[in-house]
């Protein structure tokens, strides 16, 4: 995606598409330089007040495989040679530290996609303690989404997405645009 201007409408909104949940890997090192550019990328997420609540957590060796044991369906960090725990600050931002960080969650997952890497989401809201805890965040840190990260070893096909005439309503729930 360097040098965007390169890049079609068309081209831009086709690599949005393509993003999939990615959960087998390659065994190959993510460069710490990527994974340093991801995040950088990252800054530009929106957040409200630009606030920027966040903070990341590089995870690698036995704090990512613990990370991995959190829960039945956090296995694909096993898998994967690193992860990114992404927290959020309850107290700078009390009403909106979910959304910005789910803002961030997902500029890292299309940063990492532009540069031929993948990523999951996995659920980390229901143990947020655990998490917290295996990672030394405060307290006042909220652990919103952790990735796995690393060259994908699978091809997923897309997921059925539900259709346009479902969701898009014009002024009125239910009034079809
Ligand atoms: C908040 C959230 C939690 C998720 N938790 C998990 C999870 O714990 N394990 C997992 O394998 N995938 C998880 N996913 C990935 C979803 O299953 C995936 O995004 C969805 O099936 C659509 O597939 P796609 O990302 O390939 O388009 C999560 C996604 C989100 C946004």
């Amino acid at each position: 995606m360097e040098g965007s201007a390169r890049c079609s409408p068309e081209e831009l909104l086709e690599f949005i598409r393509s993003r999939r949940s990615i959960r087998r890997y390659k065994p190959d090192k993510v460069p710490i330089d990527l994974v340093k550019k991801i995040i950088d990328t990252t800054r530009y997420a929106p957040s409200a007040g630009n606030r920027q609540p966040w903070v990341f957590i590089v995870v690698e060796g036995e704090v990512k495989d613990k990370l991995a044991e959190l829960h039945k369906w956090a296995w694909p960090l096993k898998e994967a040679p690193l992860g990114i725990l992404v927290a959020c600050d309850e107290k700078t931002s009390p009403v909106t530290y979910h959304v910005d960080c789910a803002n961030a969650a997902m500029y890292i997952m299309l940063a990492a996609h532009a540069l031929g890497l993948g990523t999951v989401w996995l659920n980390t809201l229901r143990v947020v303690d655990e998490a917290r805890k295996i990672v030394g965040l405060p307290e006042n840190y909220v652990p919103i989404a952790l990735l796995a990260l690393g060259y994908p070893d699978e091809k997923p096909e897309p997921k059925h997405r539900k259709p346009l005439d479902e969701i898009l309503f014009l002024n009125k729930y239910g009034e079809k645009l």
